[in-house]
């Protein structure tokens, strides 16, 4: 077999940490650009000649040119905003929708996600109080469990078929197929496989703060039964966290900022959701929950985005443990369950930004490979592990592109 380079790239917060834009950097190594969990429930953000991408349900790997990309099994799928997508990907690339979806490959065995499932999504959220994205999401999982739900092939070949299967019949029928042949087929041949986790840890059906959750797993290992891919496969876990938390929807936020930093937060930061444009809500860093993030998944690097938001305080908080009746938790040995969360109090420290990257390292176990100074891909920065610097410092002293780049974020972002 030929031995080939299978990353997944993950969330470790409340999803937003910046996915998208470092699965865009880092497409170029890859061949092949899978999802595996979600729907459109995500939102990717991506700069492409200062122009503006966001996908949805397909991976960024799509900007690529000549790529392959995969809406795995464990996805679902809404057809009119898939069509919807590629239309919009097509108009932003200069390419027609045929250049677009001749790179995307459908699971047969994706569920459906139909209009009374956002329906449903809308309605339950007056009494439940999820903060879900109305995409539907969550009702068809729901169905998917109870097997009343409907695949992408099973919905295809019903009589009649509705207009808007008719429709995606007629232009995406063609790119449906068993996806999971398809890319171990593909590793076997020698390409190399980029899973593009969507939400964040945080968020995982199983280990976020349930009911406050998303209804997909969104670890690596879901890799095996969301895209039918041996996980041991995978060489490279990667964790993407801000050097900050987000939160968009409802559920516990511990660490929350006072109302000034939030706002003032969430307007650097251009901190609204890339699905909803809801504004999200702004917390110090929160290492319990990434440390626990970091155990449960299998990170062996993680990704700093939105360093220039923080790169003009001198220190900043960092919650390092949480209290709970007299106990000290600390995200490796304990973890709060959900009937916790509310109760538990957070534990800070001040650091100085210049130690920063390097106490992350210590505190995690973890190293830091690249961090990110703005939306575009010449934005992105090799750390100490990459580049033999020995700390946060020496990188500042040693980059003398480090002010273009800083004046560059700055006026994008205006
Ligand atoms: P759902 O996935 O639409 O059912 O929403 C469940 C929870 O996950 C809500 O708190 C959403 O705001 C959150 N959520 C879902 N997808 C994303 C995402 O891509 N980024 C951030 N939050 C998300
Ligand atoms: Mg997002």
């Amino acid at each position: 077999m030929v031995k080939t380079k299978n990353t997944c790239l993950i969330g470790l917060q409340y999803g937003d940490e910046g996915k998208g834009s470092f699965s865009h950097f880092l497409s170029s190594e890859y061949d092949v650009f899978v999802r595996y969990n979600g729907g459109g429930n995500a939102g990717h953000t991506v700069f492409v000649d200062e122009k503006k991408i966001v996908t949805h349900f397909l991976p960024v790997g799509i900007i690529k040119e000549d790529s392959k990309v995969v809406l795995g099994n464990g996805m679902v799928i809404n057809p009119k905003a898939l069509i919807l997508e590629i239309e919009q990907i097509a108009e932003s690339l200069n390419k027609t929708f045929e250049e677009i979806s001749s790179k995307i490959f459908i699971s047969n065995k994706a569920h459906i996600i139909t209009s009374k499932m956002i329906e449903l999504d809308a309605e339950r959220e007056k009494s439940q109080k999820i903060g879900t994205t109305k995409t539907g999401v969550g009702p068809a999982y729901e169905s998917k469990a109870n097997r009343t739900g409907m695949t992408i092939g099973q919905a295809l070949s019903q009589k009649p078929l509705s207009s808007e299967l008719k429709s995606f019949k007629k232009r995406l029928g063609a790119r449906v197929f068993s996806t999971e042949i398809l890319i171990n087929q593909w590793s076997e041949d020698g390409l190399s496989l980029f899973f593009e986790g969507a939400q964040g840890v945080l968020l995982d059906l199983d280990f976020g703060q349930y009911p406050y959750v998303t209804s997909s797993n969104c670890i690596p290992s879901s890799v095996g039964s969301g895209a039918g891919f041996d996980p041991r496969k995978i060489n490279n876990v990667i964790g993407v966290i801000k050097p900050y938390t987000t939160r968009v929807g409802a559920g516990p936020f511990p660490t929350k900022m006072s109302k000034k930093e939030d706002e003032d937060f969430r307007q650097r930061g251009l901190e609204f959701g890339a699905t909803t444009g809801r504004p999200r809500l702004c917390g110090w860093l929160d290492l319990p929950s990434i440390r626990y993030a970091i155990q449960i998944a299998g990170v062996d690097e993680i990704l700093i985005s939105k360093m220039d938001l923080i790169i003009n305080m001198s220190k900043i908080k960092v919650c390092v443990g949480y209290s709970l009746n007299g106990y000290i938790i600390d995200g490796f040995s304990d973890f709060p369950c959900s009937e916790d969360w509310s109760k538990i109090s957070p534990i800070y420290e001040d650091w100085l930004i210049t130690d920063f990257i390097s106490n992350l390292k210590q505190t995690l176990g973890v190293p830091v490979t690249i961090t990110s100074w703005g939306p575009n891909s010449s934005d992105k920065i090799f750390t100490p592990n990459h580049t033999g610097f020995n700390s946060f410092k020496n990188m500042f002293s040693n980059l003398s592109n480090i002010k273009s780049i800083m004046k560059r974020a700055i006026t994008t972002k205006k």
